[in-house]
């Protein structure tokens, strides 16, 4: 079996930042009360002509330049998103046309804010087997477009982005590739965090509701940290190692307390947690591989490291993966903003 390596990584944010304070505007909820329950600042709303997979182009191109791969030579696309285009045709088939890759097989997966991390457990298997040779993986989300602006209780958590990674097989005797992976769901708790049609649930003719999220933040939170720290120690314990081996913990990025307490229950130094969500917010599926490539342009991760990712989302559906970095290039340009210090009011 091929271990499968990240050889290039992106990201892409919508220029438009909503702060907190403009968000106290909007709806009863103050910036003390958004940093202390969440550790969240501002985030980044894509423009009327953005979608998940135009956002995701832009992450897939930067990380095919990272890696320096020629989108031809890429025989799979994967996107996680839960915020599709459309039903179908599949936003990784609109990115897969978009980049220029027309020997690309191409489906998304939906597995909420674990939609990055399934997508890089099965890329990891198409490589592993010998099937796909250089897989493109995108998380893409545009969760502006299903968020209630009017419930204060998760309009101020959610933001718009996409990142991507390029996987291709370990070289023979080469550093670097999946340890170790695992992926659980429990859709027992479906009703903590969903989003209702319109869909299949529907009984035939019967009007489609709007497409809004809806959460129980409390159930969402200690379910969580259970389930995060636990497949993390899971997938430490098979690859053989301890908590002490991971340099740097590249976590979905939902909430900082959620964070802390996975650090904490898992005996991992806060610092070795790249946390960028003050700047994001839960940009769902994208939040991972975002959070990736500002970690390696920051110099974050070294050839021969250990990285852990933890992603949890509605489901529930969560998973860990320990990987062997094998170090990429980062674009100049990548460069990591500083929060801004106030924005343009601009209606939503
Ligand atoms: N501004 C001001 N007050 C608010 C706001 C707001 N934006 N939202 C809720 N409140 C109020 C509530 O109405 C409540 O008021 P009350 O006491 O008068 O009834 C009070 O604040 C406390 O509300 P709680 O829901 O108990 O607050 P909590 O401390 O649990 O924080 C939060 C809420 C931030 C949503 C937290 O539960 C959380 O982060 N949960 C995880 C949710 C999450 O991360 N979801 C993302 C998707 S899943 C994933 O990606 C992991």
């Amino acid at each position: 079996m091929l271990a499968a390596r990240i050889t290039g990584v992106g990201r892409y944010l919508p220029e438009r930042v909503l702060t907190n304070h403009e968000l106290a505007t909007m709806v009863d909820t103050s910036d003390e009360w958004i940093v202390e329950r969440s550790g969240i600042r501002e985030r980044r709303i894509a423009a009327p002509d953005e979608t998940s997979s135009t956002l995701g182009t832009q992450a897939a191109l930067a990380a095919l330049e990272s890696a320096q791969v020629d989108p031809a030579d890429i025989d799979l696309v994967l996107t996680g998103t839960c915020t599709p285009d459309g039903m179908f045709p599949s936003t990784s088939t609109l990115i897969q046309h978009a980049i220029g890759a027309p020997h690309a097989g191409a489906f998304d997966i939906n597995a909420a804010c674990n939609g990055f991390l399934s997508a890089l457990h099965a890329g990891a298997q198409f490589i592993a087997t010998g099937s796909s040779k250089k897989v493109l993986v995108v998380g893409a989300e545009t969760m502006s477009r299903i968020i209630d602006w009017s419930d204060r209780t998760t309009c101020v958590l959610f933001g718009d982005g996409a990142g991507a990674v390029v996987l291709e097989p370990v070289e023979p005797g080469g550093p670097g590739g999946v340890v170790s992976a695992r992926l659980r769901s429990d859709g027992a708790q479906a009703d903590l965090l969903y989003v209702p049609g319109p869909a299949s649930a529907r009984p035939d003719g019967a009007p489609q509701p709007d497409a809004r999220l809806v959460m129980d933040g409390r159930g969402i939170f200690r379910s969580a940290v259970t389930a995060m720290s636990r497949e993390a120690e899971r997938v430490i314990v098979d690859a053989g190692l301890t908590i002490d081996d991971i340099t740097l913990c590249v976590p979905h990025q939902a909430n900082l307390r959620i964070l802390n307490a996975m650090a904490k229950s898992l005996g991992l130094p806060i610092e070795r947690v790249y946390v960028n969500l003050e700047r994001y917010g839960n940009t769902s599926s994208a939040t991972i591989p975002i959070a990736l490539a500002e970690a390696t342009a920051e110099g974050r991760l070294q050839p021969g490291d250990r990285v852990l990712f933890a992603a949890f989302g509605g489901g529930l559906s969560w998973g860990a993966m320990v990987m062997e970095w094998s170090g990429v290039r980062t674009r100049p340009d990548l460069t990591i903003p500083e929060l801004s210090a106030a924005t343009a009011s601009t209606a939503l």
